[in-house]
């Protein structure tokens, strides 16, 4: 069983990647597991400045179909990261390192992937042009061809690794900025990030994050994400790493015969921090009992 894959001729062990913003910088997990079973790790957003995020509270749960969050990118800063944290998860983790990149100016997304290109532990610059919970900006970049066009030329002008652009799914047609994204030179894509969504405690009558409005990601999503993969695989020739509800090795299948050659998860792992671990080890029986040699084959083969 081969369970290898390539982004940009970058070689994954697995196909299996934490999703950015529910991994940290892979600390708390090592207390659990060995990280190097991972695929490669996507690391919390990074900023140019530090953040403290969004007000409290930030988290909506939605029973067993997903949860709402408006964190607000909290994170040290960008010179922190690549100071502190970066050493630190090069130490626990050999395999491939994606930097998750947001800012609110063209500026600020440039500054960040220099700071990520130059940095030895960064394999992939994954740029984060979709987070709805801040305001001017994130999502404000990936909601329109013109502007996610202006970001990633911008980006891949003064950068060298493998540029992945985090495409947003609160738009009518996301193959039109995956398109966008293309021309521009991106070298992938990454998606999907969080679908807006609202929860209301109906006792106080008020919106249960303070925030009013979060992302809404975890199984109930899947579908979705699987739908927008599959439409932007047809409309592209880069490498897709696939985000959305994925929880179990099957849905890891599913993602790739949608089209994606690697695939993240998020949510699952603050529901089971072991999600990751167990999706890689079920992996290989999952292909005997399909018939797959080598995972590589399945890539697309839905489309
Ligand atoms: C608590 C939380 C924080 C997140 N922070 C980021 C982030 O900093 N950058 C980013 O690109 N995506 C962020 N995301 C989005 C995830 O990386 C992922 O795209 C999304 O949650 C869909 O995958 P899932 O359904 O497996 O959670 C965050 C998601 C959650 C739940």
């Amino acid at each position: 069983m081969n369970t290898t894959v390539s982004l940009s001729n970058i070689e994954l062990r697995n196909p299996v990647i934490p999703a950015s913003g529910t991994y940290g910088f892979g600390e708390e997990f090592a207390a659990l597991y060995d990280l190097n079973v991972l695929g490669g790790i996507s690391f919390k957003g990074t900023t140019r400045e530090a953040r403290y995020g969004n007000a409290l509270p930030r988290i909506a749960e939605c029973g067993g179909y997903g949860m709402l969050n408006a964190v607000g990118l909290q994170n040290p800063g960008v010179e922190h990261v690549v100071a502190h944290e970066l050493p630190r998860l090069r130490e626990l983790y050999k395999g491939v390192v994606l930097a998750n990149v947001s800012g609110f100016s063209i500026d600020d997304y440039v500054y960040t992937c220099v700071r990520m290109d130059k940095a030895p532990e960064v394999d992939i610059i994954e740029v984060n042009i979709s987070c709805p919970n801040v305001h001017n900006g994130g999502m404000a970049f990936g909601t329109q061809p013109e502007a996610a066009e202006e970001v990633t030329r911008a980006v891949k002008a003064v950068t060298h690794k493998p540029v992945y652009m985090k495409l947003s799914p609160n738009v009518t047609d996301i193959t039109a900025i995956a398109r966008a994204c293309e021309e521009a030179g991106a070298d992938g894509l990454c998606l999907i990030n969080t679908i807006l969504g609202m929860r209301i405690d109906i006792r106080r009558r008020r919106p249960v994050l303070a925030n009013r409005y979060g992302g809404y990601s975890g199984p109930g999503v899947f579908p979705v994400a699987l739908r927008m993969v599959n439409q932007v695989a047809r409309a592209v020739q880069v490498p897709i790493i696939g985000c959305g509800g994925v929880e179990k090795a099957e849905d890891v299948v599913e993602m790739m015969m949608a089209g994606a050659t690697a695939v993240e998860v998020g949510a699952a792992n603050l529901v089971n921090p072991m999600a990751c671990k167990e999706i890689v080890e079920r992996l290989p029986r999952l292909m005997e009992e399909l018939e797959i040699e080598n995972l590589t084959e399945i890539i697309g083969v839905a489309r």
